[in-house]
């Protein structure tokens, strides 16, 4: 009895201690605004800064700076270091020597994982399975804070519909509403419900706003956008994320309708705080205060002045914050209130996340041991690996015959490194399953590498200071191509592994050209000489550019980063023992001039007719893309019914029901994502031509069927309005039930309040 007793007053010590202040945390209150008495100007400004500090693998290195600073209370965090090690010790410092012994924040981009690394998060959403994705999210949870941090810099939630992007791997893709379900489950992964937990730690959106919009794909390029649109198509997973409960945010360095994000009152005080009542830290980006000098708007202190007025409450690198404010205060060009505000939110995170109560939370290397890299995690790592995978064509060839002679080909076949992709800053590559590896375990295939990943010394020259790791061959290009023809000739199946090397993908790498490198392209054109069947396994981190490999290929399996696990979910996959059930979260262009392009756009005036001159469309290629938003082919085929509607007339707080039954035709298990989306047919604005509201995955034996159905309420068909109004209005609306973005597959119903 004692026993169950104890166990509820724990159960109800950590429900009450994970109220926040918006449920009226009063004992939080007064514990801030006890210590914000005792504090000094400089050290509430001092909450505000947050430095880098450097890691090296053989230890934590520290820069003296920076742990002088924390001994002066001039540092409300650091970021970039991780180990119980590092932590414990920077930590205690705080603790012991500080005058208030405030805690740190311990903060990291763990972006797809920790350690046990993910496929990346473009990869990962083209799973569309959201509880994957909170699991994903959850270990890396688990990984980073037994390994010494309690903030992570993710999900970054950015709609990005131009992959010459290179950041466009960071995120979920183009569409807003599956955006929005992922940063859901990204945040609630993260953060468990509850921040004190030793487990969890802060997550932090970004990067607000509109940075995966910048103009011509180029990486800090300026956004210009309607309101329409912004609030429309590329707001609501930020918003997503903020109603999840993320604790913290980080402002974008691009500018936004001309004012740089991180000193944009309009994002950061009227839309974040008033309008959406958003309560966490906003942080800025990586020295994006100092640039704001670049942007054009201010000296040192003005911009200083300009972003804290606006609501960036953390200075991330730049030090203008520490180095400015007192002065700024004193001259009263910023109120004291103002700081006294961003300094509440931070400690109000340290707050929440149990920090004043248990700085070191829990934090031991055996912890770190037991926790890291877990079979569970690999397990884990290797299932969303296959199931972000997408078969962009097959004319049969998959799966593969264990039976065939098989040569594998491609720098990629046998690689650790480019596995677990850019933003893998704690992941050890050298620890990640290569696809011939996995092979190996099993039996031996035929072996040739190729190519080099390129022979473009200029690009080499920009990859390599970075980590790229790209090393030529001791063999030449002819040589190394030869040998892998000669080798083609006596297989009965190719499989070239092929793509980008990772640093072309992340940050600071936009490219204007989207297609395979031309080395690889050379080996897939030679190895088609040869008449055997090519599959080309890609790993990439943004869509490429596919129309020769399209036409040529007998099978493309796009593979992404997909982590840790690679090579033995790829062989899986390969073989037929897992079906590859990803389904694409980014529009494939045929080339590089259609973008941007993506599925929901607007109708014009003139839509795309082919018999009519003077309509919307290019007199070189079509306007559909290569692959559509939604796409993917299975080992099995499956079809899809007519949609019937329960009801054609749709009242205001009514709801009607959408059916369709799927069926699986073939002779294969298989999973399919059945796609729901709408079209507003009039609207008082322009509407988009299909915009997605819901999706299922299914999985079904050979000629199983079953029946899908959709709740359709007005609440699913709102949109904001010419006067950003969120509403539903009345009329007629298609409604579409299919396998991507491009089913034709629909019925009507009208919408009568
Ligand atoms: C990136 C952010 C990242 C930050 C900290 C910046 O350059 O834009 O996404 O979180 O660095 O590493």
């Amino acid at each position: 009895m004692k026993k169950i007793l104890s166990a509820t007053v724990v159960i109800c010590l950590i429900f009450a201690s994970c109220k926040n202040s918006k449920d009226g945390n009063a004992e939080m209150d007064r514990f801030i605004d006890d210590l914000m008495s005792k504090m000094t100007l400089e050290e509430k400004i001092g909450q505000l800064n947050l430095p880098t500090i450097g890691f090296d693998i053989t230890g934590p290195v520290l820069s003296k700076d920076v742990e002088q600073k924390i001994e002066e209370g001039l540092t409300g965090g650091v970021f970039n270091t991780f180990t119980p090690q590092a932590m414990l010790k920077l930590q205690e410092i705080a603790i012991t020597k500080t005058r208030l012994k405030i805690p740190l924040l311990f903060g990291y981009d763990v972006i797809h994982g920790h350690k046990t690394i993910f496929p990346i998060p473009l990869g990962l959403s083209a799973s569309w399975d959201t509880a994957l994705i909170r699991s994903t999210a959850r270990a890396a949870a688990l990984e980073a804070s037994a390994d010494g941090l309690n903030w992570v810099f993710s999900p970054m939630v950015d709609i990005a519909r131009d992959p010459r992007w290179g950041r466009v791997s960071e995120g979920a893709g183009e569409d807003a509403f599956l955006g929005s379900a992922v940063a859901r489950a990204m945040v609630e992964g993260y953060q468990d419900g509850c921040l004190r937990k030793n487990t969890s730690v802060m997550a932090c959106v970004k990067h607000f706003a509109l940075y995966g919009a910048a103009e011509a794909g180029r990486d800090y390029n300026t956004v210009d956008m309607s309101e329409v649109k912004m609030y429309n198509e590329y707001l609501p997973p930020y918003k997503a994320a903020i109603d999840a409960g993320v604790g913290s945010l980080m402002a974008s360095f691009n500018t936004v309708n001309g004012i740089p994000a991180t000193c944009n009152t309009r994002l950061l005080t009227d839309l974040l705080r008033r309008q959406w009542n958003f309560k966490g830290v906003v942080v800025s980006d990586y020295t994006a205060i100092a640039e704001l000098e670049n942007h054009g708007l201010g000296n040192r202190q003005e911009v200083s002045a300009l972003s804290i007025n606006a609501g960036t409450d953390m200075d991330m690198v730049s030090e203008y914050y520490l180095t400015q404010l007192p002065a700024l205060v004193r001259e009263g060009k910023v109120k004291e209130s103002v700081i006294d505000i961003a300094c509440r939110r931070i400690l109000e995170a340290k707050y929440k996340l149990g920090l004043f109560d248990d700085p070191y939370r829990g934090v031991s290397q055996e912890r770190a041991d037991k926790e890291i890299m877990s079979a569970d995690k690999l397990a884990l790592s290797k299932e969303a690996a296959i199931k972000s995978m997408v078969l962009l064509k097959n004319n049969g060839v998959l799966p593969l015959s264990k039976d065939k002679k098989i040569l594998f080909t491609g720098p990629l076949a046998d690689d650790h490194r480019n596995l677990i992709g850019n933003w893998s800053g704690a992941g050890d590559s050298k620890k990640s399953v290569s696809l011939w590896e996995a092979l190996l375990k099993e039996r031996t295939y035929m072996y040739a590498k190729g190519c080099n990943l390129t022979d473009d010394k200029t690009l080499i020259d920009k990859l390599n200071p970075h980590d790229g790791q790209i090393v030529p061959d001791d063999k030449t290009p002819q040589e190394l191509l030869q040998e892998a023809v000669k080798m083609a000739r006596s297989a009965d199946v190719v499989v070239a592994v092929l793509g980008e090397p990772f640093g072309m993908g992340g940050e600071a790498a936009s490219r204007s050209n989207i297609g395979l490198l031309e080395n690889q392209k050379t080996l897939l054109a030679e190895l088609k000489k040869t008449g055997k069947p090519i599959v080309l396994v890609l790993m990439n981190s943004r869509p490429l550019t596919l129309e020769w490999e399209d036409k040529n290929m007998d099978a493309i399996l796009e593979t992404w980063y997909s982590g840790t696990m690679a090579g033995e979910a790829i062989k899986d996959v390969l073989f037929g023992n897992a079906e590859p059930e990803g389904r694409l979260t980014i529009t494939f262009p045929r080339n590089t001039g259609q973008i941007p392009i993506y599925y929901s756009y607007l109708n014009t005036g003139r839509p795309d007719d082919e018999n009519q001159k003077y309509t919307s469309k290019y007199l070189d290629c079509p306007n559909t893309p290569l692959y559509p938003f939604g796409y993917g082919l299975s080992y099995t085929q499956f079809e899809i019914s007519p949609v019937t509607l329960s009801d054609t007339t749709l009242a205001e707080n009514g709801s009607l029901e959408a059916t369709v039954t799927l069926t699986n035709k073939g002779t294969r298990r298989g999973t399919e994502t059945v796609q729901l989306y709408i079209r507003d047919l009039t609207g008082s604005i322009s509407r988009p031509v299909k915009e997605l509201k819901g999706f299922e995955k299914v999985t079904l034996e050979p000629n199983e069927s079953r029946q899908i159905t959709f709740t359709v309420t007005p609440e699913i068909l709102k949109f904001y309005n010419a006067s950003l109004q969120y509403t539903v209005e009345q009329g007629d609306f298609n409604i579409y039930i299919g396998n991507s973005s491009a089913t034709e597959n629909k019925t009507a119903f009208t919408y009568k309040p």
